[in-house]
């Protein structure tokens, strides 16, 4: 008998330089809990509680029921491209022409079709922490390297462009900005992304702006890279935006996005998307073209419940001993710090304390290490107040 040859061991190398994504794993933990009769209180998950508005769902049912179910164009159908620049225009004078947008499966995708077009072997790309995990590990991914740039957290996790123009190197291709940002909550000034624009424009280099909480800003002056881009001359040219329907419009099971950008980039994601995921499902993305010019009053009032959950988890957070908190400028998410409530427990990383803290209160928070800082965790208010009550019960009195 012949014998079998052993499978092969080896993954390609690539894969070794990226893990799970630790949301998505404490999602399925939680998950796991869940199914065995634990009760829960969810600050895990990083998306809106909030149902799909109405006429988004209706706009898919139409377009189910009138058999729209088969291959669109790679890049997205026509009609969304122009809804989704006309909306950008509207909102941030931004201008871009159709064969600048590219109609992604979400805006993760987005990200990863932009960081695949643009990072060699090599390349470094300027990254501030916290941030969102996949931001990370598509860069790695990519074969390029994270530079990681701490954010003040006295400052409410911002950044001065002397913290960037520091870490810039002759192998520096992206700069990656992401504001309202996941998970701190920091929204970067307008002065900074001007600032960083002349950088890449002056070296070749490019901004990599992801927005996909841009509708989700206190001060209610949601603001976009784009704005700024259009007027310095050059400056459109080095700038991607990544966008997403998932927070906005409460779609992130719906999985649509887009990515703003200079032709040429569009066309080498193109290129990349129509040999991988092809388009975004068709019906989807006409539920899309409903949410853009349909009435935006839903996204108004998830803004305004999130406001006052934020009053509620901001306050309740500080006031347990040994954790302090910042005020998000925007998004859904509070950052605490717990420095003083992991000494006083003896714990020694948020990865434990986030463990326990899951085991022996049934809360579920994400830790810090997965966003690159090593004495937080990060509670997603997208969750109704009388669960953000009781978290913050829960906690109190795990924290005593
Ligand atoms: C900062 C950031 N960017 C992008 C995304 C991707 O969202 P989606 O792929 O659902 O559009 C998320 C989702 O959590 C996020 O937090």
């Amino acid at each position: 008998m012949p014998t079998l040859a052993p499978p092969p061991a080896a993954f390609a190398a690539r894969m070794s330089r990226i893990s799970v994504s630790a949301t998505a794993a404490v999602v399925m933990e939680a998950e796991r809990l869940r199914a065995a009769g634990r009760d829960l209180v969810d600050f895990g998950a990083g998306e809106p509680d909030f149902p799909t508005p109405a006429h988004i769902k209706r706009a898919a049912q139409q377009a189910l029921d009138e058999n729209f179910t088969r291959y669109t164009a790679a890049g997205g159908i026509a009609p969304l491209k122009d809804a989704i620049r006309q909306a950008h225009d509207r909102d941030f004078a931004s201008g871009y022409a159709r064969e600048e947008v590219l109609v992604t499966c979400g805006g993760k995708h987005a990200l990863f079709n932009t960081i695949s077009a643009l990072v060699e072997h090599g390349d470094e790309v300027i990254l501030p922490a916290p941030y969102w995990v996949s931001f990370h590990d598509q860069i790695t991914y990519a074969g390029g390297i994270p530079v990681v740039v701490a954010t003040d957290e006295a400052a409410g996790f911002t950044l001065t462009i002397d913290a960037i123009t520091s870490r810039l190197t002759p192998r520096t291709r992206i700069i990656l900005l992401n504001s309202p940002a996941n998970p701190s909550g920091a929204v970067f000034s307008p002065e900074l992304f001007r600032a960083v624009l002349e950088i890449c424009r002056e070296r070749g280099i490019w901004l990599l702006s992801d927005e996909c909480y841009s509708k989700f800003v206190y001060s209610g002056q949601p603001y976009s890279a784009a704005t700024d881009a259009a007027k310095l001359p050059g400056a459109k040219e080095r700038l991607i935006v990544a966008g997403s329907f998932s927070k906005t419009y409460a779609m992130t099971g719906w999985r649509l996005g887009y990515a703003l950008a200079p032709a040429v980039v569009i066309k080498q994601m193109l290129k990349l998307q129509s040999h991988s995921t092809s388009n975004a499902t068709s019906f989807v993305q006409k539920a899309g073209i409903a949410a853009l010019t349909g009435p935006q009053e839903p996204v108004r009032e998830m803004l305004a419940e999130y406001s006052r959950r934020r009053e509620l988890i901001v306050t309740g957070l500080r006031g347990i001993p040994g954790i302090t908190c910042n005020e998000p400028a925007g998004a859904f998410y509070a950052y605490p710090n717990i420095t003083g409530a992991m000494a006083k427990k003896g714990i020694a990383t948020p990865l434990d304390f986030a463990g326990r803290l899951l085991q022996e209160a049934g809360v579920v928070t994400v830790p810090g290490e997965a966003f690159g800082t090593g004495a937080h965790i990060r509670f997603s208010y997208a969750a109704s107040q009388d669960a953000i009550r009781e978290g913050l019960k829960r906690l109190a009195a795990f924290c005593a």
